[in-house]
C-alpha cells in the first residue's frame, strides 16, 4: 500500500500514448513509482526510454493516457489546468540540459519570473531571487545576462529560478549534458547541498558517475522501469 504521508510523488498505472502512425506508441506502459520525501533519485536509461516523459508528467507539464499521481498528497490530473498550475507552480522547480533561460533578462530577472507569476510583491521578489543567486554561488553576477555568463553560470541561475520558489521537488533533466566534467561537479555538489537542505531531487542522466551521486537509481527501458535500487539511505539531515 503506498504512504501518501511519506511519498511526495505517487504515480500509478501510468500510460502515455502517442498516437502518431499506425502502431501507437507507449512511451510510458502502466509505469508505476513511488518517490519519498527528501529523497535523490537518479532515473537512467536508453534515448528514447520515457525518461523526459515521465519528468514532465512528475514537473506536471502534460498529462497521462491512463493513470493516477499523487503529488504531495493532490490527486493532480483531476485538477483543471490552472489548479495544476498553481501546484505545480508552488511544488516544483525544474532545471533542464539548456538551461532555457530568457535571453533578454539578466540573470537576477530570470530567478525574479516565477515569483511574478507566483503575484509575490516586488521588495519581496527582490530579496528573494537575490537569495537564491547567493545560494547558488552567483550574488556577483546578477546583472549579468544569459550570454555574459559561462555555461556552468548559466546552469547556476536555472537552478536558483527553480528554487527561488522553494519547491518540495527539483526536477532536472540532464542537467550537466551540456557542461564539462569541473563544472558538472560544481553542480552536483549544489545538488548535495539541496539534498541536504530536504529538496526532493529527481535528475536524468546517462552519466553512471553522475547517478552514483544519488541515493537511488531508477532504470527505464522501453516506457517501462526495469530495474530499481537504493545506493544508499536517505540523507535527513535537514529534514
Ligand atoms: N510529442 C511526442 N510525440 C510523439 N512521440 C513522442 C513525443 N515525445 C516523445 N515521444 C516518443 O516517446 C518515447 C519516449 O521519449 P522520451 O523523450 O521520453 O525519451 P528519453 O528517455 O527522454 O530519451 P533521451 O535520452 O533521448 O532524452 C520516444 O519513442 C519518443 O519518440
Ligand atoms: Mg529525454
Amino acid at each position: 500500500m503506498a504512504d501518501a504521508q511519506r511519498n511526495v510523488v505517487i504515480l500509478d498505472k501510468i500510460d502515455r500514448v502517442y498516437e502518431m502512425g499506425e502502431e501507437p506508441l507507449y512511451a510510458l506502459k502502466q509505469l508505476h513509482l513511488e518517490i519519498e520525501d527528501g529523497d535523490y533519485v537518479a532515473i537512467m536509461g536508453t534515448s528514447g526510454s520515457g525518461k523526459s516523459t515521465l519528468m514532465n508528467l512528475i514537473g506536471c507539464l502534460d498529462r497521462p493516457t491512463n493513470g493516477t499521481y499523487i503529488l504531495n498528497q493532490n490527486d493532480v490530473f483531476n485538477l483543471g489546468d490552472d489548479e495544476l498550475a498553481s501546484i505545480r507552480n508552488s511544488t516544483i522547480g525544474f532545471v533542464f540540459q539548456q538551461f532555457n533561460l530568457l535571453p533578454s533578462m539578466t540573470a537576477f530577472e530570470n530567478v525574479m519570473l516565477p515569483l511574478v507569476y507566483a503575484g509575490v510583491p516586488k521588495e519581496q521578489r527582490k530579496i528573494r531571487a537575490e537569495f537564491a543567486l547567493n545560494q547558488v554561488g552567483l550574488g556577483q553576477r546578477i546583472h549579468h545576462r544569459p550570454n555574459q555568463l559561462s555555461g556552468g553560470q548559466q546552469q547556476r541561475v536555472s537552478i536558483a529560478r527553480a528554487i527561488v520558489n522553494k519547491p518540495r521537488i527539483l526536477l532536472a533533466d540532464e542537467p550537466t549534458g551540456a557542461l564539462d566534467s569541473h563544472t558538472a561537479e560544481e553542480i552536483l555538489t549544489l545538488f548535495d547541498d539541496l539534498v541536504t537542505q530536504g529538496i526532493t531531487v529527481i535528475l536524468v542522466t546517462h552519466d553512471g558517475e553522475v547517478a552514483n551521486r544519488a541515493s537511488r537509481i531508477v532504470r527505464m527501458k522501453d516506457g517501462e522501469i526495469v530495474s530499481d535500487s537504493r545506493i544508499r539511505e536517505i540523507n535527513r539531515a535537514g529534514v
